[in-house]
C-alpha cells in the first residue's frame, strides 16, 4: 500500500504555528495534515493518503455514530536534542490496535501500514513537534462508515491518523495528583472490552471521572467488577505502587488496558533489578498500608500521562494521602529514565526507538 502525498495548499502560517506550540496544553490544537487509509469489504485496504486535515464526510448512518465500533492508539514523537525525531515502541500499539480491532470485530490493519502513516504523518507535520519537553501526540484510530442500521460488524471503515502538539495531560505538570475512588461503577468486567483501546470504555468512564472532579480529584480509580475490591486502573491510565523494601506492584493483565508505559516500566525495573509483581491489590490493603507507611509511593502511568506521582486518595470513606502528598523519588526516577530515552538522551537497551 502505497501512500499518496498531498501537502496542504494553505499551512498554518509559522508564526502562527509557533504561537501554537508555545504552551499547547493537551488535545486542543492540531497540526495541519492528517492520514487516512480506507477499508472495504472484498477491496481490502486502499487509498492510502497524508492530506490537508479536514472534516470527515460521514453518513449519519454510518455505523460508528450508533453502535461505537470504534478503536484509538496514543503514541508520541519527540524531538531530540540534534534534531532528528524519535518514535517510541510504535510497534507496540500497531500491534495493540490488532488486538482492539479484533476484539470489536473490525477490519485489521497490517502493523506496516499503521506505522507507515504515523511516520508519513510526522514526517510531514514535523514542524508541529514542540521543543523542550513538550511532543507531538499522535492519534491512529478507526471507525466503522458502512450506512447500515443493522447490528453486524461493519464492511467499510476508515482508519486515520491525527496528529496534537501538546505539554503536559495534568494542568499540574508533574506535581502530585489526587484520585477518587468509584465505588458506584466499574470499568471492565471478564470477557469485555476493558483490554482493548475501543472509545466506548472512555465514555463509560466519564460519569466516574465526573464524580472524581465533583470531589476536587483530578482521576477516577476504578474496582473490578466482581468483588468490587481491586484496584484496576484510572479512567484514562495505569497505576503502580512502590513498597518500603523497594518492590514494586500493578494490577495484573486480564480487565484492564495493557499499557504500554506500563510494559516499559516493568521492563526497566526488572533491569535494574526491582521486583514488579503483577497482582492484585485491594483498596482496602493500600489504605492500611499507605497509614502503616509500608507502601511508600503510588504513581500512574500512561502515554498522555507519562509517570504522574499519586499524592491523595478519596473515597466514600475517607481520604488519605500518600508520600505526605509529596513526588516520590521512585516514580520521580523512572520518569526521568523513562522521558530520557524517548528523547533519546540516553541510550535504549531495548530497542524502543524508531527514528523518523
Ligand atoms: C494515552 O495515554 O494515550 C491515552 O490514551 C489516555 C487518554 C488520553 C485516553
Amino acid at each position: 500500500l502505497k501512500f499518496d502525498i498531498r501537502p496542504s495548499a494553505n499551512p498554518t502560517p509559522e508564526k502562527e504555528r509557533e504561537a501554537k506550540l508555545e504552551n499547547p496544553g493537551f488535545g486542543r490544537i492540531f497540526s495541519d495534515h492528517m492520514a487516512i487509509v480506507r477499508y472495504t469489504q472484498g477491496q481490502g485496504w486502499h487509498s492510502a493518503r497524508i492530506e490537508s486535515r479536514a472534516n470527515f464526510p460521514l453518513d449519519p448512518a454510518g455505523a460508528v455514530l450508533h453502535y461505537a465500533q470504534e478503536i484509538f492508539e496514543g503514541l508520541k514523537a519527540y524531538r531530540r536534542d540534534d534534531g532528528g525525531v524519535n518514535l517510541f515502541r510504535p510497534d507496540a500499539n500497531a500491534r495493540r490496535f490488532q488486538n482492539s480491532a479484533e476484539r470489536m470485530a473490525m477490519a485489521k490493519l497490517p502493523e506496516d501500514v499503521f506505522i507507515e502513516a504515523v511516520e508519513q504523518l510526522v514526517r510531514i507535520d514535523r514542524a508541529w513537534i514542540p521543543g523542550g519537553e513538550g511532543s507531538l501526540y499522535l492519534r491512529p484510530f478507526m471507525i466503522a462508515s458502512e450506512v447500515f442500521l443493522g447490528v453486524k460488524p461493519s464492511a467499510e471503515y476508515i482508519f486515520s491518523v491525527i496528529a496534537s502538539p501538546v505539554g503536559s495531560y495534568f494542568k499540574g505538570g508533574p506535581a502530585p495528583v489526587s484520585i477518587w475512588v468509584s465505588e458506584n461503577y466499574t470499568r471492565a468486567a471478564i470477557g469485555g472490552t476493558g483490554a482493548v483501546k475501543c472509545g466506548g470504555n472512555y465514555a463509560a468512564s466519564l460519569r466516574a471521572q465526573a464524580e472524581a472532579i465533583d470531589h476536587g480529584c483530578d482521576q477516577v480509580v476504578f474496582l473490578d467488577a466482581i468483588e468490587r475490591r481491586y484496584i484496576e486502573e484510572l479512567g484514562g491510565m495505569n497505576i503502580f505502587f512502590v513498597f518500603d523494601d523497594g518492590s514494586m506492584l500493578t494490577p495484573p493483565l486480564g480487565t484492564i488496558l495493557p499499557g504500554i508505559t506500563r510494559d516499559s516500566i516493568i521492563a526497566l525495573m526488572k533491569d535494574s533489578g526491582v521486583r514488579v509483581r503483577e497482582e492484585a491489590y485491594s483498596i482496602d490493603q493500600w489504605r492500611k498500608d499507605a497509614a502503616s507507611g509500608k507502601l511508600k509511593e503510588a504513581f500512574a502511568c500512561g502515554t498522555a500521562a507519562v509517570i504522574s506521582p499519586i499524592g491523595k486518595v478519596c473515597s466514600a470513606n475517607g481520604d488519605f494521602a500518600i508520600s505526605g502528598g509529596a513526588a516520590g523519588p521512585v516514580a520521580m526516577g523512572l520518569r526521568k529514565k523513562l522521558v530520557d530515552i524517548q528523547y533519546g538522551r540516553t541510550n535504549d537497551p531495548h530497542n524502543w526507538i524508531k527514528k523518523v
